[in-house]
């Protein structure tokens, strides 16, 4: 964690939570986490639970998310959500090629990057993922799998950062739900790699102010020791997202960079 980037914490719910379970759960976050928080914080619930979630965040310092959308504005796309659609519904960020959406659901380097330029011109903040497999690390390919995600997810995507925001999230994919956490050197290593290809992809300005999530198994006795990394802006959480009381233990455990913020709330959501 660098003082100059604000931390950025994002539960990824998966396809879990009914509405019910889903408006209790964001209910009991922000009354455990109370006004104020080291981080920003962004919920992400299943589709067709992100209104009534939103709605109970109305006067919350959270902020509202989707986990993945389609690229185009409307069409006959049967069975997708639209950037437009999670704008209307105050979506602020959207999670963008999940190591699940590639490997379960077949998406593309190229359908991907649509997304993430889709996102950017619909005012929607991308958290792209990329991250690499056990074998893949075993045969000393992590850099190169890596390289490629963002060579090709980021195509085109310099011309529309003017004023616009986007998060990458590193999650390898044997961190993801099995409880074997990157230790904080190996999941550092790689950060600094992907900022220094964000300097090549983007440009050198843009590469220091661009958070870099690490998301797999990230819990609340984890979280302080992994953000004391250089590199290390926030976490993507799924598990310990689940439950409000692991989830506001690691909230709180998000080391409080004093020279951001001098205990100013961050702005509520639109509702
Ligand atoms: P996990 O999931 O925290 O359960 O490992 C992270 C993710 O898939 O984003």
């Amino acid at each position: 964690m660098n003082m100059s980037r604000k931390p950025i914490i994002a539960a990824n719910w998966k396809m879990n939570k009914t509405r019910s379970e889903s408006v209790s759960l964001a209910s009991a976050i922000t009354s455990l986490l109370g006004p104020y928080s080291a981080a920003e914080v962004v919920l992400c619930p299943p589709f067709v639970n992100i209104e009534s979630v939103g709605r109970c965040l109305s006067d919350s310092i959270l902020k509202i998310g989707a986990q993945n959308m389609h690229f185009d504005s409307a069409g006959a796309f049967t069975g997708e959500i639209s950037p437009k659609m999670l704008k209307d519904i105050h979506c602020s960020y959207v999670i963008l090629g999940h190591s699940e959406r590639r490997s379960l659901f077949g998406e593309s380097h190229h359908f991907i990057n649509q997304k993430v330029k889709a996102a950017l011109c619909h005012g929607l903040i991308p958290i792209l993922c990329v991250g690499e497999t056990i074998t893949e690390r075993e045969n000393n390919q992590t850099f190169s799998v890596i390289s490629e995600q963002l060579e090709k997810g980021l195509q085109e995507v310099l011309p529309l950062l003017q004023n616009r925001d986007i998060v990458l999230a590193y999650e390898p994919i044997w961190a993801i739900g099995t409880g074997k956490v990157a230790t904080p050197e190996e999941a550092q290593e790689v950060h600094a790699f992907i900022r220094s290809q964000l300097a090549l992809l983007l440009n050198q300005d843009y590469a220091p102010k661009i958070r870099i999530q690490y998301g797999g198994s990230v819990k609340s006795d984890n979280i302080a020791t992994l953000l004391s990394q250089p590199d290390i802006d926030g976490a993507l959480v799924g598990g310990a997202s689940l439950e409000a009381d692991s989830f506001v233990r690691l909230l709180k455990n998000v080391p409080i960079p004093a020279t951001v913020f001098s205990g100013e709330p961050l702005r509520p959501t639109l509702f």
